[in-house]
């Protein structure tokens, strides 16, 4: 039988590398990428009720409420493409409550991946971060410059990319994190990412390859 595809989760502090690493599982394991925080950047880009209430929390580096954020990525998680194409949640669940919602419908990873960094790394990863709007992809004016005039030009910062705001941020991540890793620790795997994008790709990587191949030999026995 075909082995289900791949349900990953990755989790780790304010600018960890998340997304980083998640545009390069995207393209290479070709799985659904469901970012509670850019579901909650485009609510507030579209100027809707949840978008204004969220708002109100990312600016103070806290967790948007559940009564948000639940519904939202349940929603996504439910449609079509995800059950065909394997999901990778990046930033959620992020609290006890969201991890037992997710445990409620029965939604479990394969593999819990922790991006491990620095404290002052993280704060440089910040501030240096910016986002192309019209690609989406992330960049950092010293470790991804862009290529190119053009792309340098429409490079937008995040509201909440402050040094004072990663701080809160990082707060509310302390705060929380223990509990979530209590719920996954048989599938956590934690990686250093300290090193640069294609070196901690390389742990992602072999982590992601080594569940796949694990999930297709259950699945041949089957
Ligand atoms: P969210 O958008 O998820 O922010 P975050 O967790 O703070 O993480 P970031 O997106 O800042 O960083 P990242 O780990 O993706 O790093 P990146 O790859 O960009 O959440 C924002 C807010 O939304 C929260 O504060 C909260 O209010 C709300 N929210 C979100 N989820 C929620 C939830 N579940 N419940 C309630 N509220 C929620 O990398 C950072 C920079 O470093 C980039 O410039 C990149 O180029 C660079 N970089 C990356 N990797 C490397 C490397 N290996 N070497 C050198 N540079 C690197």
């Amino acid at each position: 039988a075909k082995p289900e595809p791949l349900k990953v989760m990755i989790s780790g502090a304010p600018a960890s590398g998340k997304g980083t690493q998640c545009e390069l599982i995207k393209e290479k394991y070709g799985l659904v990428h469901i970012a509670a925080g850019d579901l909650l950047r485009a609510e507030v880009a579209a100027g809707t009720e949840n978008g204004k209430k969220a708002k109100e929390y990312m600016e103070k580096g806290m967790l948007v409420s559940d009564e948000i954020v639940v519904g939202m990525v349940k929603e996504r998680l439910l449609q079509p493409d995800v059950e065909e194409n394997g999901w990778l949640l990046d930033g959620y669940p992020r609290s006890l409550s969201q991890a037992t919602a997710l445990e409620n419908l029965s939604i479990h990873p394969d593999i819990f991946i922790l991006l491990d960094v620095d404290e002052e790394t993280l704060v440089e990863r910040v501030v240096g971060r910016r986002l192309d709007p019209v690609t989406g992809r992330i960049y950092h004016l010293k470790y991804s410059p862009p290529e190119n005039e053009e792309i340098a030009a429409r490079l937008t910062q995040r509201f909440d990319d402050t040094e004072e705001k990663v701080k809160l941020r990082l707060q509310t991540h302390h705060q929380n994190v223990e509990a979530v890793l209590g719920i996954y620790k048989d599938v956590m795997v934690k990686i250093n990412g300290n090193l640069s994008k294609e070196e901690v790709f390389g742990q992602v990587d072999a982590a992601l390859s080594r569940v796949l191949e694990e999930k297709t030999a259950a699945a041949s026995e089957c």
